[in-house]
């Protein structure tokens, strides 16, 4: 039976996630720090008929990624999506910024997604529909004042993510990037709560994203995905 990892599945998008896969019948690694959460999420999946495996693990820490493949593995024998979501906002300015919330944010968003990926890959590499999603933001490739650890965090995350891509294409692994604007969850509550609720993403639309990525059969490569709440900056 497929199986995915999702990462920062408790709450907010990622949660979200793991309800669209269960319904596309994946068999699910929950990751989160947040058991009564995940705990929940499982039960509802498992009405739903679906199989989820739970693992309340903190992604600062060094041997979580490591861990996670071998629970995946241990409980599903297979793996065949890794959907890296999880992550950590924080809004100051750089004069005002310190080396603890600079290293918390770069263990979450930038080198738990790096080692998770490269503990997945050989097992990724047996599946017959292998896919990484990356999910970054629009501070991934854009520069807010009072973002600066937040920011760089995502670009170190999109920029690993390009180069990535380049190096499993061979093995058949898809490795997408979504950079979403603001998404309606408790995460854009706290960093931007000027922003009206009513003009956000809701956490379905990437989870519809997601969707639509691990099912698509065509030959073109989709490398980046940007969307962006209504009054959010255009790509340029
Ligand atoms: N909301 C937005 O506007 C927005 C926009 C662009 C990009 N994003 C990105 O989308 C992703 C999901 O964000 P969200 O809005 O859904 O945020 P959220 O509601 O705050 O959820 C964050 C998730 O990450 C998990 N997490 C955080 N730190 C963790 C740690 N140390 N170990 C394990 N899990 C951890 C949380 O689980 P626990 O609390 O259970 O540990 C939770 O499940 C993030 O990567 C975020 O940067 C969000």
């Amino acid at each position: 039976m497929k199986s995915a990892i999702i990462t920062g599945a408790s709450k907010g998008i990622g949660k979200a996630i793991a309800l669209k896969l269960a319904a596309l019948s994946y068999s699910l690694v929950l990751v989160g720090r947040n058991k009564e959460h995940l705990a929940k999420i499982k039960s509802e999946i498992e009405k739903m008929g679906g199989r989820c495996k739970i693992l309340s693990l903190d992604l600062e820490k060094e041997e979580t990624p490591d861990l996670i493949v071998e629970e995946a593995i241990a409980h599903f024998g297979q793996i065949d999506i890794l959907i890296n979501n999880a992550g950590l906002a924080h809004s100051s300015k750089i004069m005002d910024t310190d080396i603890d919330i600079w290293n918390r944010l770069f263990h979450i968003n930038a080198r738990a997604p790096f080692f998770l990926c490269k503990a997945a890959v050989p097992f990724l590499r047996k599946s017959k529909n292998p896919v990484i999603i990356n999910i970054s933001s629009v501070v991934g490739f854009k520069g807010y004042a009072g973002q600066a650890a937040y920011a760089s965090s995502k670009h170190a995350l999109a920029g690993f993510t390009k180069v990535l891509a380049k190096e499993v294409q061979e093995d058949g692994i898809k490795v997408h990037l979504i950079s979403p604007g603001g998404v309606n969850t408790e995460m854009v509550q706290k960093m931007r709560p000027d922003i009206d609720t009513s003009e956000l993403i809701q956490p379905d639309e990437i989870a519809e994203l997601v969707e639509f990525l691990v099912t698509r059969q065509g030959k073109g490569i989709i490398d980046h995905l940007y969307i962006r709440r209504q009054s959010g900056q255009a790509f340029d």
